[in-house]
């Protein structure tokens, strides 16, 4: 008997309304719009500009659209993986702050903190239990604030970032579309190049540290830059000879959106043509666990059924990985 494949049947996503262009953050620190668009490909980001709208509220939206379009009913959904690294609290999880918010009174949730893989971990986690049989309708939801961990006063990493979510659903496929396989990594070693130091049990909020700037994020720029696009080229290039792929038979190439400059740099190494490579940072910015399904909110309606994407990213930890799917409807 063939085994069960677990495919996306739905996509949805949500960036808010408020956008920092690359002019706004000129006057904020000492950068330009050329500087910015050379050096990451990134023109403006979506943030959230009004208090009190956390990680939940833009994964509910996506969760929202996502059930809209394909007519569901909340009560149908089994289980709601949320990655995020900007929770709307540390306890409890924000994938049952969802769940609550969309009307999801029979499924159960978790979050995944993986960082910029934390959308690929958690489809890889939630195919498990749509392949083993146990569920049958599964959302994986990437959402980040990533404004609310960003120093506005560092020009190295706020011009890095935005906020959003997406979201898919996961549905068992007869005809053996959706995930294939995934080549999945970390090594722990790379904590110290790219992290938010405080506000876990190393270094708890005091009175002494409030105003510290550990609270936010920090990375090595150039370390992470190399060690993105060998991470990501390496998981690709695994993952395409363990599958006996060729990058002629590959329809799409969904990369995490970090700099636009890594996003080259992939296709080049793989010698893949830069149409089939999607590309939103220019309007998004770095969203962390949300950048892999606003690819697939964003091209949608460009993909047919049976086409083959692999999907890539590289975040904090280090992780990183690649998985190959085909595309279900
Ligand atoms: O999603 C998680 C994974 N994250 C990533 O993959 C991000 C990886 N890293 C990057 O995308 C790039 O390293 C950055 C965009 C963060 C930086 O680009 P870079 O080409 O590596 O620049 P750099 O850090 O080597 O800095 C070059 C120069 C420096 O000046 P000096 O020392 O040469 O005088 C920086 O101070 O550019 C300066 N610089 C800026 N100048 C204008 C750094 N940030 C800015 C800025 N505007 N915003």
């Amino acid at each position: 008997m063939s085994r069960k494949t677990a495919a996306i049947t739905a996509v949805g996503g949500y960036v808010p309304e408020g956008i920092l262009t690359n002019e706004d953050l000129a006057k904020m620190v000492d950068t330009s719009d050329e500087w910015i668009t050379s050096r990451t490909g990134i023109k403006e980001r979506h943030i959230i500009k009004e208090k009190g709208i956390a990680a939940s509220d833009l994964g509910a939206e996506a969760v929202k659209e996502l059930l809209h379009k394909k007519g569901l009913d909340p009560m149908e959904i089994d289980l709601l993986i949320c990655a995020t690294i900007s929770p709307d609290m540390r306890v409890p999880d924000t994938a049952n702050t969802i769940l609550d918010k969309i009307g999801g009174k029979k499924a159960w949730g978790f979050d995944i903190n993986a960082a910029c893989s934390g959308f690929l971990f958690a489809m890889t986690t939630a195919a498990q239990f749509i392949e083993s049989g146990m569920h049958k309708k599964v959302i994986v939801v990437g959402a980040d604030v990533m404004s609310t961990v960003v120093d506005y006063t560092d020009r190295t990493t706020c011009i890095l970032f935005g906020d959003g979510a997406g979201a898919i659903l996961l549905e068992p496929s007869e005809e053996g579309l959706g995930l294939q396989d995934s080549v999945l990594k970390g090594d722990g070693s790379g904590r110290n190049l790219l992290n938010i130091k405080a506000g876990g049990s190393l270094i708890p909020y005091n009175r002494e540290n409030y105003d510290s700037k550990d609270f936010f994020i920090y990375q090595d720029g150039k370390s992470v830059f190399k060690a993105a696009v060998t991470g990501m080229s390496g998981a690709i290039t695994e993952l395409m000879q363990r599958n006996h792929l060729t990058k002629d038979e590959i329809s799409w190439i969904v990369p995490h959106q970090a700099n636009k400059r890594i996003i080259n740099s992939i296709g080049e190494f793989l010698d893949f043509p830069m149409e089939r490579v999607m590309t939103n940072i220019y309007k998004y910015g770095n969203t962390t666990a949300a950048t892999l399904p606003l690819c697939l909110w964003d091209y949608e309606k460009q993909l047919k059924k049976g086409d083959k994407l692999l999907f890539t990213a590289f975040g904090g930890g280090f992780t990183w990985g690649a998985s190959y799917l085909k595309w279900a409807y």
